[in-house]
């Protein structure tokens, strides 16, 4: 009940990130307005991939190296863009689609970025297939500190029904061992409550995880996206909620019961390890490339999902915002109040100092909400009990499944 309710709340508020206006306001957009334009971290989108999964929800385009090249030069003049106005990045996140698809054009990204900024951490996502021997080396010289591998399962008829091609699950193994210390931060993705997926060979793939002694992994409930066309990528949004659950505990039972803490509601880590959701460690972030998101001060930008019109917008030094919204005081506070859940812990002296002392009393139906059903316990820092867990993870999922409402929208009119 509470789960549902919970979803309720979330969706309806997540749809309210998608009534957006045109025409922004450049001045708005500047470092210098922002204190200085440091703390506010980079999310670098490289929408290529070699072949296109059905269930995924980002923005993704089949590789083709002449558009890929041309889109790493937009990409610097983007990122351009930004330097001028007075930002100053520290920590970057390459994520896609799949950053490693062209090796020479991202490490000279990153060099172009170490000549700008004085960069502290660098996470990039890759694919098994593109975790060889020749890009661990070639990654772990560019610095990269946190590489994340969208495994999605060992179990090679999911992966079938999934429509993902990984190659055989030893070789991905071995591929995942070779990188294994090599990285501050080695994560593997996974997916759960895939349609057609058992809880039994979830949990193979958690005990197959586990007999690596990696350590870190980020599981995913499956978000559907509401209108896909295609008759194979349709079956995926027959998603069954009401099986969640059992995944979930699979999670906890194997990996929070015994050595893995949870660094989100989602990640489970041994050790202290960086995490890939920049937005609970950063409360602004800039997102460069096609159709990347930012949030900044409580402005929320989406920039186009079409290559072309990046082409056309960041190609000729003009920033390739296409929509954006001024979140009200109300939602910026849920919004802050979601991330730090999923991060699993509110610090209201965090929350005072970002949103004035009135802050806690403003979100106190929230509070009182999520204390008396014993999602949250504490005072000065509310921390996400084990009980909570869970429901915090359907939040994260409605959230984003109304954020994927407004990515099918752009990239299917192309905005
Ligand atoms: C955007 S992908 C990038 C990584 C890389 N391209 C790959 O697939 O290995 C990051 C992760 O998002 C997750 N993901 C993609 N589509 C999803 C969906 N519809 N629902 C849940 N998770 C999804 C997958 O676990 C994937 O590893
Ligand atoms: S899951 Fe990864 S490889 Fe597959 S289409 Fe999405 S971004 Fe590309």
């Amino acid at each position: 009940m509470i789960p549902e309710f919970i979803s309720f709340v979330t969706r309806r508020e997540g749809q309210k990130f998608l009534q957006l206006e045109a025409g922004i306001d450049e001045t708005l957009i500047s470092g210098e307005r922002l204190g200085g334009g440091s703390g506010i971290s980079l999310y670098v989108h490289v929408p290529f991939c070699r072949a296109l999964c059905p269930f995924c929800c980002f923005n993704r385009y089949l590789f083709q190296e002449g558009l890929a090249r041309r889109y790493f030069v937009d990409l610097k003049a983007e990122l351009e863009q930004y330097a001028r106005r007075g930002f100053k990045f520290s920590s970057i996140y390459f994520g896609g689609g799949t950053p490693t698809v062209l090796m020479d054009e991202l490490l000279g990204f990153i060099g172009a970025l170490r000549t700008k900024f004085d960069i502290r951490e660098v996470s990039l996502e890759t694919t098994p297939r593109e975790l060889t021997p020749e890009n661990i080396e070639l990654l772990k010289d560019a610095g990269i500190n946190r590489l994340s591998i969208g495994v999605q399962s060992f179990d090679e008829k999911v992966l079938k029904t999934m429509g993902r091609v990984n190659g055989p699950a030893d070789e991905v193994k071995e591929r995942l061992l070779r990188a294994e210390g090599r990285f501050d931060t080695l994560n593997v993705d996974f997916v759960f409550n895939f349609p057609g997926q058992t809880v039994e060979q979830f949990a193979g793939d958690v005990a197959a995880f586990k007999a690596l002694g990696i350590d870190q992994a980020t599981f995913y409930p499956l978000m559907a996206s509401p209108h896909k066309h295609d008759a194979l990528e349709r079956k995926f949004n027959r998603v069954d909620n009401s099986r969640e659950r059992q995944f979930y505990d699979i999670i906890l039972a194997e990996l929070y019961h015994d050595s893995y803490k949870a660094s989100t509601a989602w990640c489970f880590s041994r050790g202290e390890r960086m995490i890939d959701e920049y937005i609970i460690e950063y409360d602004d972030y800039i997102g460069i490339g096609a159709g990347s998101v930012s949030i900044v001060r409580g402005n929320f930008y989406v920039n186009t999902f079409s290559l072309d019109r990046y082409h056309e917008t960041a190609g000729s030094g003009r920033l390739p915002i296409v929509g954006w919204r001024r979140l009200s005081a109300r939602e910026n506070l849920r919004y802050y109040l979601l991330t730090k859940l999923f991060g699993l812990k509110v610090e209201t002296d965090a929350l005072r100092n970002r949103f004035g002392k009135e802050a806690a009393g403003r979100l106190w139906p929230e509070l009182a909400f999520f204390r008396a059903s014993g999602i949250v316990s504490g005072n000065a820092v509310l921390k996400v009990t084990e009980k909570g867990m869970y429901p915090v993870s359907v939040m994260m999922r409605d959230f984003f499944a109304a954020l994927n409402t407004l990515r099918e929208r752009y990239i299917e009119e192309q905005v």
